[in-house]
C-alpha cells in the first residue's frame, strides 16, 4: 500500500484562517501524511505526537524544528529549542530554577496585583481589546523577569515574526527574516551586564556564563528563546480564552461562580482547542514506522499540535466543543512534551489565571463587541485584536454548583 500523501497547502492564508477541516482530513488519512508541497510528513493525531515527543533519540529537534535549512542552520542552531541531548540539557538547566513552580508561586501575589490593576484599567469604559489587555499583562511580567522593566516595547514588536521563520520559504518567511534579525539585534543592545539586575533571567544567564556552565556566545540566543517563547504564545492563548468565554456565556458563568477552581482549566481548554503554536518539526535520525507508515532516516516530520487538540480519538465526539470542565484538559499538546516540554507552563498558568480571576471578580457578562481580527502566521494562531464588552457588577457568591466530580486522568500527561 502506498503511504498517505496530500496536496494540502498547509501554510496558505485560506488554510491558516481555518485549518481544522484540513486537520480532520489528515487525521483520517493516516498517522503520517506526506505534504507534497513541502516534502514533510504531517503528524496529525494526538497519540502519535505524544509518543514522538518522548523519543528525541529518533526524532531530533536539531536541524529539524523549523521547515527550512536556512532557519535550522543559520537562525536556530545552538538554541535550547533546536538542540538535543547534553547541549539541550545544559541550556535548559540555566533558567530552570527561575521558572520552576516554586519560583512562580513566590511571584503569584505580585502577578495577581498586576492583573487586578490592568483589568480595572482596561475594562473601565465597559469595552476593551482582549489582545491589548493580555499583551500589557504579559509584556510587563516578562520584561520585568528578564531584567528589562523599562525597556521599550518596540524591542519585542517583531516577535511574531520570529515564529514565521519556522515555516516554509513563503512570503511570510521572507518578510519575517529582517524583523527577526532586528529583535535579536535589539536584545544584543539591551541585554548587557550593566543594564540587567542579578536577580533576573538575564542575570542568571550571565551568572551561568561566568561560572563556565555555558559559553558567552550562548547568552543572547538563550535569552531570545525565552523572550520569544514567552510573550506571543501567552498573549494569544489568553486572548483566545477570553474570546471563547465571550462566545460561551454559560462557560463564563461557570467560571465566575468559582474562579479559583475554573480559571486555569478554562485556559487549558482554549489552548487545547486553539494551540497558539500550531506545529513544530523534528528530523528522523533513523528509519522508523509511525502508525504503520514507514519513514526513512533524514526525513522531516511536522507535529500538528493544533490538530492533536481536536482529535476525537483522544477527546471524544465533542472534541470541537469548548467546555472548561472537560476532565484532564491540561493533557493537551499545546505545550509540546518530552524534553522540550514548554519551560514556561507555570508562568503562563499564573498570568492567565490571575487575569481570568480579576475579570471574574469585576465582570458579570463578557460579550464580543465586534469581529476579532485573526493573525495569519506560519506557526502562531490567535488574534491581533479582539474587541469585548463587559457589564461591570459584583461577583455572585460561590454556589459550588459548577463543580464536576474529579476524574482520574489517563496516563501520558505532558505535565
Ligand atoms: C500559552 C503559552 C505558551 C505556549 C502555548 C507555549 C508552547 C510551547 C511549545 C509547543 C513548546 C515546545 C517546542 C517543541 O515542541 O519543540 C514550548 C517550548 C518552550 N517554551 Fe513555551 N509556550 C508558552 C509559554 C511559555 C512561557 C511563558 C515561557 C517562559 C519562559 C516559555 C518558554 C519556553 C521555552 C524556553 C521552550 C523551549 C523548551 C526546550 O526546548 O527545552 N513558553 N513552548
Amino acid at each position: 500500500m502506498s503511504a498517505p500523501s496530500s496536496s494540502l497547502p498547509l501554510f496558505d492564508d485560506r488554510v491558516l484562517a481555518d485549518p481544522y477541516p484540513s486537520y480532520g482530513g489528515l487525521r483520517g488519512s493516516g498517522a503520517a501524511v506526506l505534504l507534497e508541497e513541502y516534502g514533510v510528513w504531517a503528524i496529525p493525531r494526538h497519540a502519535d505526537i505524544a509518543a514522538i515527543l518522548k523519543n528525541p533519540d529518533v526524532f531530533a529537534s536539531e536541524g529539524g524544528v523549523a521547515l527550512t535549512a536556512l532557519a535550522n542552520q543559520e537562525i536556530l542552531a545552538g538554541t535550547v529549542l533546536a538542540s538535543d541531548g547534553a547541549q539541550h540539557a545544559k541550556l535548559r538547566r540555566v533558567l530552570s530554577k527561575q521558572l520552576a513552580p516554586r519560583a512562580m508561586t513566590a511571584l503569584a501575589d505580585r502577578i495577581a496585583v498586576r492583573a487586578e490593576q490592568l483589568v480595572t484599567q482596561h475594562t473601565a469604559s465597559g469595552r476593551f481589546d482582549a489582545v491589548a489587555l493580555a499583551r500589557h499583562m504579559v509584556c510587563d511580567t516578562v520584561l520585568e523577569l528578564m531584567g528589562l522593566p523599562d525597556a521599550d516595547r518596540e524591542v519585542l514588536a517583531g516577535a511574531p515574526a520570529t515564529f514565521d521563520v519556522f515555516g516554509p520559504h513563503n512570503a511570510r518567511f521572507e518578510q519575517a527574516l529582517p524583523l527577526a534579525a532586528r529583535v535579536v539585534q535589539a536584545l544584543h543592545e539591551h541585554l548587557v551586564r550593566e543594564k540587567v539586575p542579578a536577580q533576573s533571567w538575564m542575570g542568571a544567564i550571565f551568572e551561568a556564563v561566568d561560572a563556565g556552565q555555558i559559553a558567552e556566545s550562548d547568552a543572547i540566543p538563550l535569552a531570545s528563546a525565552y523572550t520569544a517563547a514567552s510573550i506571543d504564545t501567552t498573549v494569544l492563548g489568553l486572548a483566545d480564552c477570553l474570546v471563547q468565554l465571550a462566545q460561551h456565556p454559560e462557560q463564563w458563568q461557570i467560571l465566575r461562580r468559582d474562579p479559583t477552581r475554573w480559571a486555569v482549566p478554562a485556559f487549558h481548554e482554549s489552548l487545547r482547542l486553539e494551540a497558539p503554536i500550531q506545529g513544530f518539526g523534528r528530523l528522523l535520525t533513523q528509519a522508523t514506522d509511525i502508525g504503520g507508515v514507514h519513514l526513512d532516516a533524514g526525513e522531516q516530520i511536522w507535529l500538528l499540535y493544533g490538530s492533536a487538540g481536536r482529535d476525537d480519538r483522544r477527546w471524544g465526539d465533542d472534541a470541537d466543543t469548548f467546555d472548561i470542565r472537560r476532565p484532564c484538559n491540561h493533557q493537551h499538546l499545546a505545550f509540546g512534551g518530552g524534553p522540550h516540554l514548554c519551560a514556561g507552563i507555570p508562568l503562563a498558568e499564573i498570568q492567565a489565571g490571575a487575569v481570568l480571576r480579576a475579570l471574574a471578580a469585576r465582570c458579570a457578562h463578557l460579550t464580543l463587541d465586534g469581529e476579532p481580527v485573526r493573525v495569519l502566521n506560519n506557526l502562531l494562531r490567535g488574534y491581533s485584536a479582539a474587541p469585548l464588552a463587559v457589564e461591570l457588577t459584583p461577583r455572585p457568591a460561590s454556589s459550588g454548583m459548577s463543580a464536576r466530580p474529579a476524574e482520574a486522568c489517563q496516563q501520558g500527561s505532558v505535565t
